[in-house]
């Protein structure tokens, strides 16, 4: 017998540094970002399955095509574990805003595969989350690096590089960071696209800033070793300009940094796929990143969170 209701949840996820390199090979690190949650629940009713979720309310095969990846890989999960889709609904309430690079496509994902293995009690192995969650995100994504998948799914800051087993940190700082949504969606499908185009076309000029990333991840995570706020910061605003350079940055993007680091912030740059979604900011004190969280909202972010880095990062 499947179970009557099951529910599955997923976190959000920062990226600290390495975004667009990672998909090159070049090392990132992730952050779990536990504000933020996605809650898929399963319930048994007769009848075709009904989605019930912020973009679709009916038929899951009504469903837009903006879920065209959740709803597909849902139809081939089911498939897989030689189930109909008949008999059950989908409910999915989120807090993770959509489209912001903070993760919701990779978290949608993961909620619902554990919800459905969990109603039709299915073992649930992490290669079995890994590999369903990234034919999600290449659906979504078209060329994901798997950070996404990997963050959400392991919940604990990781050190990642492209085909290899991601790598734990510990992850404490004397330090706050600052997450600021600019409002404007993120498609990440398209700036992976666009720096797909400029090494297509341009690889002797644009490879180098991807490899300069790849060289900040690498010396991000000395400052998190060695515990040194004021390092990380300027690592991310060195980043930050090359991820405008590179073209994934936006006005508002940067003006949010610029107020961050005008406000005190140790550095600050985007977060994710960026051309919209979040920046990302450093404080050296609580009263310094609520200084830098009011500025930010009365200069055009929609939302702001403030994360304490010296409790360490764990998931929920
Ligand atoms: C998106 O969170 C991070 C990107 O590097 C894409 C990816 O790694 O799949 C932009």
């Amino acid at each position: 017998m499947d179970k009557r209701t099951s529910t599955g949840t997923a976190i959000g996820k920062i990226i600290l540094i390495g975004e667009h390199a990672v998909v090159y090979g070049e090392p990132a690190i992730a952050l779990p970002f536990p504000a933020t949650k996605i809650k898929t629940t399963i319930y048994e009713r007769k009848g075709p399955v009904l989605l019930n979720c912020l973009f679709h309310q009916g038929l899951l095969t009504d469903a837009p095509k903006k879920l065209f990846g959740l709803i597909s890989t849902i139809e081939k999960i089911v498939e897989s574990i030689g189930k109909r889709l008949y008999d059950f609904s989908i409910d999915i309430e989120s807090s993770i805003p959509p489209e912001r690079g903070m993760g919701s496509s990779a978290a949608v994902a993961v909620a619902t595969l554990r919800a459905l293995y969990d109603y039709f009690q299915i073992p649930l192995t992490r290669e079995d989350l890994v590999s369903w969650s990234n034919i999600s995100e290449k659906i979504v994504h078209g060329n994901p690096s798997g950070i996404d998948a990997a963050i959400i799914i392991d919940e604990k800051p990781l050190y990642y590089i492209k085909g290899s087993p991601p790598v734990p940190l510990d992850f404490k700082l004397d330090a706050y960071l600052i997450l600021g949504d600019t409002g404007e969606a993120s498609q990440t499908k398209t700036t992976v696209a666009h720096v797909k185009r400029l090494m297509d076309t341009d690889p002797e000029k644009y490879g180098p800033l991807l490899k300069k990333l790849g060289l900040l991840t690498e010396r991000t995570k000395i400052s998190i070793e060695n515990r040194n706020p004021k390092n990380l910061g300027q690592i991310m605003s060195n980043a930050h300009h090359i991820l405008d350079q590179l073209g994934v940055s936006n006005k508002i993007l940067n003006k949010l940094v610029t107020v961050a680091i005008e406000n005190g912030a140790l550095g600050g740059k985007l977060t994710g796929g960026g051309g919209g979604g979040c920046m990302i900011a450093l404080a050296s004190s609580e009263k310094e990143a609520n200084l830098i969280s009011n500025n930010l909202l009365s200069n055009g972010a929609k939302n702001t969170w403030i994360y304490n880095m010296g409790v360490g990062f764990h998931g929920r």
